[in-house]
């Protein structure tokens, strides 16, 4: 694995240096260090990003080059329309607003699914009709980011890291957690969510108890969690802006991401731990994520944009909002 860009750092260009643990929120002279950036990218062997423009994105995934809108590609393509065209194995085809289906160059041989290595994680690839297909590469920077917690967490403390992630989808930070040594509590709503991360720890090979599968709706869960006294080590979230429970409880990132926070950090052991926020196409901005954050008290706060390098150029594709909390002891 290899970083990309550096993060743009507002510090650099002579913005006030803040740091230091006792912070209060707003208290400019206590203020954790906050870092909004675009967090340094991760490449993974099996994903590239070849192209990007008027609002799609052309990306090899493993042996196959897949062809899918993206409405933050508000620009031209590098490529011309015929390199699309003959590189494109599988195009989506927007039939709805909801979704549509993915169409086979002629003479290409696509199969419905197929495996692609991510780090010490073997990942399931299927393109699915709401045009997503398993995995979102941009958060391999917090994988990685997460294992290195991970790993300190087990030398400090001497025990197996307890990690909670939540919306967790199909898996990937999951397994990758798991691979560094954390015990996982795995919550999703989706029963088809649930099926294919575990078929993702299957295929890394992990032992049939290495991960606690919880299909349930996050916000519930983490209540019930608060009521038994539970504690964890680090929590990930990466909710949708809408989404729903298993029984229908709604989901709405902006009316509900406060409360979500907090809740969290009434989970968290005391002494190190730490806590990964990220979504993807909310109305809201880094600044906030950290503001929200620096709430669960003294750590240091990360927060800015995830982002995709192309292959062979400095652009970089917008993919949604991070913001990390760290507290090292
Ligand atoms: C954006 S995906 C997460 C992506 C994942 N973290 C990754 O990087 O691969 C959002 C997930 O939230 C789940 N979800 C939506 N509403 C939920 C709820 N109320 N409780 C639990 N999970 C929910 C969806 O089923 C979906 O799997």
């Amino acid at each position: 694995m290899s970083s990309g860009p550096a993060p743009i750092d507002p510090q650099a260009s002579g913005a006030p240096e803040t740091s230091g643990a006792g912070a209060r929120p707003g208290d400019d002279a206590a203020a954790p260090l906050l870092r909004p950036a675009v967090f340094p990218t991760v490449a993974l062997a099996d994903h590239a990003l070849l192209d990007s423009g008027h609002g799609e994105k052309l990306e090899r995934l493993g042996p196959h080059v897949l062809r899918r809108p993206d409405p933050q590609a508000m620009w031209s393509p590098a490529l011309p329309p015929s390199e699309w065209d003959a590189r494109a194995d599988l195009v989506f085809v927007r039939e709805s607003d909801r979704g549509g289906r993915w169409e086979t160059r002629a003479g290409a041989d696509v199969p419905d699914s197929w495996t692609i290595d991510c780090g010490d994680a073997r990942l399931l690839v299927r393109p699915t009709p709401f045009k997503h297909v398993g995995l979102f590469p941009e958060q391999a920077t917090n994988w990685a980011w997460t294992a290195d917690r991970v790993r300190e967490l087990a030398d400090a403390t001497g025990e197996r890291p307890r990690l909670l992630n939540l919306f967790a989808y199909t898996g990937a930070a999951t397994v990758l957690a798991s691979r560094a040594g954390a015990f996982v509590t795995h919550v999703d709503s989706s029963k088809p969510a649930m099926r294919w991360a575990r078929e993702n720890a299957e295929l890394t090979g992990l032992p049939g108890d290495a991960v606690r599968w919880i299909q349930d709706d996050a916000p519930t869960f983490v209540g019930r969690e608060v009521r038994r006294g539970k504690r964890y080590h680090g929590v990930l979230l990466d909710p949708p802006p809408y989404g729903r429970g298993p029984d229908g409880e709604k989901w709405q990132f902006e009316e509900q991401i406060v409360e979500l926070v907090s809740r969290v950090g009434a989970l968290l052991e005391d002494g190190p731990a730490f806590v990964v926020l990220s979504c993807y196409a909310v109305g809201t901005s880094p600044l906030a994520f950290a503001n929200m954050l620096e709430e669960l008290g003294p750590g240091e706060v990360e927060a800015g944009e995830l982002a995709l390098p192309h292959e062979g150029s400095s652009r970089l594709l917008p993919a949604g909002l991070c913001g990390r909390w760290n507290r090292t002891d």
